[in-house]
Order: C-alpha cells, then sequence, then structure tokens
C-alpha cells in the first residue's frame, strides 16, 4: 500500500512513494534524523541524503511557481515584478453583460485561455471569448539556493549557499468576454436532440400486424374506382395573356397540360389502390368542329393556334397517349360524352380510339352516339353529359328514366357535367331523403380563357379532378390538380 502523503511543508519534493515514506518518518519523529533512520531500518547518512534530495526539489518546484521574485526590466507596472500568485483580474461592466479578464504574473509559457478561466470559475457555457491579449515582456530572477545542515545544538538547519540573476520572461494574458449568443439553428438542433433523447426513452410502440393491414387495403383497392375528369380541354384554342391579361392556351399547352395533370391525379389515387379508371371523353376535347373552324352550331370563326386537319391530329395523339398512360394502372372505360364545341369531331376522335383498342381488354371505349353516358360501380351511379343544353333539374328524373334498375339499386347517384369550366355542386335532391339524395356536379377546366370570354369576364380556377368511388361506401373522395398552382 502507497503510504498517504505527510502533512509537510516539502511534501512538494517527494515524488516517490518511498520519498513520501521516508519524509512522513522524518515529521513524525520531530524531524530526528536518527529516530526516523531507526523506524526505517536505514542509515542516518542514507536518511539525511534523502530528505535533503526532497528539500531541494521542493524548494526548487517553490522558486518556480511560488516563491519566484522577479521584477520587470521594462518598469512595466510601475516597476513592480509579476507577483508570486497569479494576479488575475475579474470586472463585470455595468449594463453590459461584458467581462474583461487579465492575468500578469511569471510564467515560462502563456497560461493557456482554458486554463485561466477555469482557474477563475468562468464556464463558457454562458459566455464567450469576443477579443483576447497576450502580451510577453522580459524579467531577471533572482535565484536562492538552499543547503541542508546540522546547527551547533545538532537540528536540522537550512543556510542559504547561493544566489544569482537570471533572465527570464513574464506574460499578460487579456480575455474580454461576453453573454453567449443565441445561435437559432443551434437552439432548435439542441431542441431536436432533447426530443429524441425523449422519443428514445419512450418505450417501443406495440407490434404492428402488417400483414392483416396489408391484406384488407389490397382488398379494398380492388373496390375502388378512379374517374378522371379533364373536361373542356379545348384542344386548338387559341389565347394569349398579352391580350387577355391572364394565361396562354394553345394546343401544345392543352397536350401538356391533359397529361400532366393525369399524371399527377393517377398518382394521387395509386396511393390509396383502384381496380378500375373511369376517363369520359369529348366534353369539348376539341375547340373547333368545323373548317371554317366554328363550333358544332355556331357561325363565327374561333381564335386558333392551327389549322382544323391540324386539330384533330394533334386531339387524337394526345388522347392516344392519355388512354396509354390510363391503362398501366388499371382498365380503363372511356365513355365518349359529345360537346357543343366538337360533337362531330370528338365522336369521329372516340371512333379512332374504338378501333385502336378493339384488341385490347385493358380499354372499352363507349363511342355509342347516345349524348347520355352512364357507369355503375357497386352502389355508384354517375351519369354523363356535357351540361350545355339539358335542364339541370330534369337530370335526376333524367337519370331514373334512363337507368330505372340502376337507379333504384344504386344508393350513391351523381351527374358529372363540363361546359361551364368551373367547378360547380347544383346539390339538387331528388327527395326528402339523405341517402337517396343526387348530386350533379360542374366540373372545372384546365384551358385558359380567350378573348372573348376575357373581354365578357369569363374565368376560371384550371383545374382538372379525380374522384374515388367505392363500390360499397360510395364517394371516397376527390382531388384537384391545379394548372395555376404547379411550377
Ligand atoms: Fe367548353
Amino acid at each position: 500500500m502507497s503510504a498517504s502523503p505527510p502533512p509537510s511543508e516539502f511534501s512538494a519534493g517527494a515524488r516517490t512513494d518511498y520519498q513520501r515514506k521516508v519524509l512522513a518518518a522524518w515529521e513524525d519523529t520531530g524531524r530526528n534524523n536518527s529516530a526516523a533512520a531507526r523506524i526505517l531500518g536505514i542509515h542516518r547518512s542514507t536518511l539525511r541524503t534523502i530528505i535533503a534530495r526532497i528539500k531541494q526539489r521542493a524548494r526548487e518546484a517553490q522558486a518556480k511557481g511560488l516563491e519566484q521574485e522577479a521584477w520587470d526590466d521594462k518598469d512595466k507596472n510601475g516597476g513592480a515584478s509579476g507577483t508570486a500568485k497569479a494576479k488575475v483580474g475579474f470586472e463585470q461592466a455595468a449594463g453590459k453583460g461584458d467581462v474583461k479578464f487579465s492575468y500578469d504574473g511569471p510564467l515560462d509559457r502563456p497560461m493557456p485561455i482554458e486554463e485561466l478561466l477555469e482557474i477563475n470559475g468562468v464556464s463558457l457555457e454562458t459566455l464567450q471569448i469576443e477579443k483576447v491579449k497576450v502580451s510577453a515582456w522580459g524579467v531577471t530572477a533572482k535565484i536562492k539556493e538552499y543547503q541542508e545542515t546540522t546547527g551547533r545544538d545538532g537540528q536540522p538547519w537550512t543556510v542559504p549557499t547561493k544566489q544569482y540573476l537570471q533572465a527570464a520572461k513574464n506574460y499578460g494574458i487579456q480575455v474580454w468576454l461576453k453573454d453567449r449568443e443565441t445561435d437559432p439553428g443551434a437552439a432548435f438542433d439542441a431542441a431536436v436532440d432533447r426530443l429524441v433523447d425523449k422519443i428514445r426513452e419512450c418505450p417501443p410502440p406495440p407490434k404492428w400486424n402488417a400483414q392483416v393491414m396489408t391484406g384488407a387495403f389490397i382488398a379494398e383497392a380492388e373496390k375502388r374506382m378512379l374517374e378522371i375528369s379533364i373536361t373542356d380541354l379545348h384542344v386548338g384554342k387559341l389565347a394569349r395573356s398579352n391580350i387577355t391579361g391572364l394565361h396562354d392556351w394553345d394546343s401544345k399547352i392543352a397536350s401538356s397540360a391533359c397529361l400532366q395533370a393525369a399524371r399527377y391525379l393517377l398518382e394521387w389515387g395509386a396511393i390509396r389502390g383502384f381496380g378500375q379508371i373511369v376517363l369520359p371523353v369529348g366534353n369539348d376535347f376539341f375547340h373547333t368542329d368545323t373548317v371554317r373552324q366554328n363550333t358544332t352550331d355556331g357561325d363565327h370563326t374561333l381564335h386558333t393556334d392551327v389549322l382544323w386537319q391540324d386539330e384533330f391530329d394533334i386531339g387524337c395523339d394526345v388522347a392516344i397517349d392519355l388512354l396509354d398512360l390510363c391503362r398501366q394502372y388499371a382498365p380503363v372505360y372511356a365513355p365518349w360524352v359529345p360537346g357543343n364545341h366538337d360533337k362531330q369531331r370528338s365522336k369521329a376522335m372516340t371512333r379512332v380510339l374504338h378501333e385502336r383498342y378493339r384488341n385490347d381488354d385493358t380499354v372499352e371505349v363507349d363511342n355509342g352516339s347516345d349524348k347520355f353516358k352512364a357507369y355503375r360501380w357497386g352502389t355508384n351511379l354517375l351519369g354523363y353529359c356535357h351540361g350545355k343544353d339539358e335542364p339541370f333539374q330534369k337530370l335526376p328524373l333524367e337519370m331514373s328514366t334512363r337507368w330505372p334498375k340502376d337507379f333504384a339499386e344504386c344508393r350513391w347517384k351523381e351527374w358529372h357535367v363540363g361546359h361551364g369550366h368551373r367547378m360547380k355542386n347544383c346539390g339538387l335532391v331528388v327527395d326528402g331523403f339523405e341517402d337517396q339524395s343526387l348530386r350533379v356536379r360542374m366540373l372545372p377546366s384546365l384551358c385558359a380563357s380567350d378573348e372573348w370570354h376575357s373581354d365578357n369576364c369569363y374565368h376560371n380556377l384550371r383545374s382538372a379532378e379525380a374522384y374515388v368511388w367505392h363500390q360499397e361506401t360510395a364517394y371516397d373522395g376527390h382531388k384537384p390538380f391545379n394548372l395555376d398552382f404547379v411550377q
């Protein structure tokens, strides 16, 4: 076992356990060399040698750090030398929170800032270093050496043997501190770290029965139908923002917006899953219907960006791309819904589409000449017409007249019309029972207002929409694609 350090003024000179043991015995015996030597079982001369060495080392340590007397060659600080103990100033500027922190004294090296702050109890958690100034100057130290001897009374006696001057260097350190600035980013990171620590301390959540949930989700997906409503696309229509003050529109923009909306809405529906797609085609898919670029029954020439032949070809290409895209997700039913702008042209297009997908089981193009179309999905009955000439008040009875069996069996019935270029829910009620009500929705359009519509203040929020229908629980929500908000 190591000897306990003796309570001696020479403790700094005892560097080993044995030296501390010798020093302790020497002190315990009242510094009696003979008694201490007997206790330790060593010769007196040996003990004297050890004690002298301990004293010498203690004095060296003392002279180096504590008892060195030095004075400034340059009369620094009024001629006073650095003191034996670190002279530390710690000043608090009133009202500012700034702190000036300084040290003047003899050292063989500049005191590290961290050490300087630590010995004075300054924490950098609340303060931060603003400025540091280090200065150095030469000094002359007076060194004294001593020797241990025995006095005439036989007692130990320490006498000075040598004194000389030695060049040294003093260092001055000044540190300016101020209140630590709050870094919002660091504070946020710290808050996140604390939150993460708390979360890690929470008990684990109950085990998730993923297999059961996944199975139920897949089963429900097959019961859902996604309706993609891109009405009133008006391919070929020309609108220029410098004239209308709003948006550009032409055949290229129409083609791009149509496919962009379809991709967006399909991906939205795919998150929940569906087993069928309904994609009405027509509904003013084309802007004009004649070689003179008129509407079907109109007699004034409309503004278009392409010739009527090109308008038809571009429209067919877009429709084919649209159907090809949709059939990658689920089987498609595409009913033709003639518009007031494109009754002939859209009929011709659906004939093209019908032929293209004649042998494709995933696409059914219904180009029957009846302007009214319906699609039943479970308990949902959906009717389609353009909405220009059909009185909305007659549509509920029209549905029951045209499809009486489906009308009776389905609990959720809606008409979806276009023409108005804006979303509008007419909310027609067949009778007083909520579960037998019928809705007529006017669906929005992606296209921009042309000069005539703009001059007459006809504008719309440009959108396409997708609806989800569940075979048993009916209407399951819808999603808009807002063209004006797409980057
Ligand atoms: Fe239209």
